[in-house]
């Protein structure tokens, strides 16, 4: 019933290659059972070298973002209940399977997910670069939009995820800005209610190659270390 009802809201609100890749797990994804990790790794591993991490919980960001790097997708594997349909703080298996897994086909897209890893791995005891690094995990990752043909389109996992946020974004009172890394790590956000700011990306070209950015922002406004980040990422 999740899949469904989300699977329709999408197709003609989420990014193009979100649907082309959601289409081609469909199989593995099918909306009357529980999802088989195993044919879901097998479909990634052979389409972009991606596989999905079991893991319980939250995990220390260092973990998260090693794992990143190595490909890895960290995937819980409990499932909302019937009266969390809309909005969740903590993602779950439909979160982190429907939400964030088709992309991870997109070359482009595998690769910005494995580069930000390993930018994350060399800053994962700078408690401000770590910061910086989850607002733009947040505003791309999870919360983000691009701009296709004209049409504002989603590809963040915690907005296609959900039916509130998904339909939300295309109201009135919500601001779209053109996306700016720098300005994007210097823009706080808050986790427990729907988003009012969304960064829309021209492409995902443009996404990976903002990352040649990220590295040069991170060390020039570089505070003193703090010791090991405990930053939720998720
Ligand atoms: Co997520």
């Amino acid at each position: 019933m999740l899949f469904d009802r989300q699977e329709k809201n999408l197709r003609d609100k989420a990014s193009t290659e979100y649907l082309l890749w959601l289409n081609e797990l469909e199989p593995s994804l099918c909306a009357d059972r529980i999802p088989s990790f195993r044919e879901l790794n097998h479909r990634l591993w052979a389409g972009t070298g991606w596989s999905i991490e079991v893991v319980p919980g939250l995990i220390p960001v260092v973990d998260f973002f090693k794992l990143l790097a190595r490909r890895r997708f960290c995937s819980s594997t409990w499932i909302r209940r019937p009266d969390q349909l809309d909005y969740l703080e903590e993602p779950d298996m439909f979160h982190d399977i429907f939400g964030h897994i088709p992309l991870l086909l997109n070359p482009t897209y595998a690769d910005f997910m494995q580069k930000f890893g390993e930018i994350g791995m060399k800053y994962a005891s700078d408690e401000q670069a770590v910061l910086k690094l989850q607002r733009l995990y947040w505003f791309t990752i999870e919360f983000g939009l691009i701009h296709e043909r004209g049409q504002l389109r989603i590809y963040g996992a915690g907005i296609a995820s959900s039916f509130g946020e998904s339909n939300h974004i295309f109201d009135d009172d919500i601001t779209v800005l053109p996306f700016d890394v720098e300005k994007v790590m210097e823009t706080s956000f808050r986790s427990d209610v729907m988003q009012t700011e969304y960064f829309a990306i021209p492409s995902f070209e443009s996404l990976y190659r903002s990352l040649d950015g990220v590295e040069e922002h991170l060390v020039n406004t570089q505070m003193e270390s703090s010791g090991p980040a405990t930053v939720e990422i998720r």
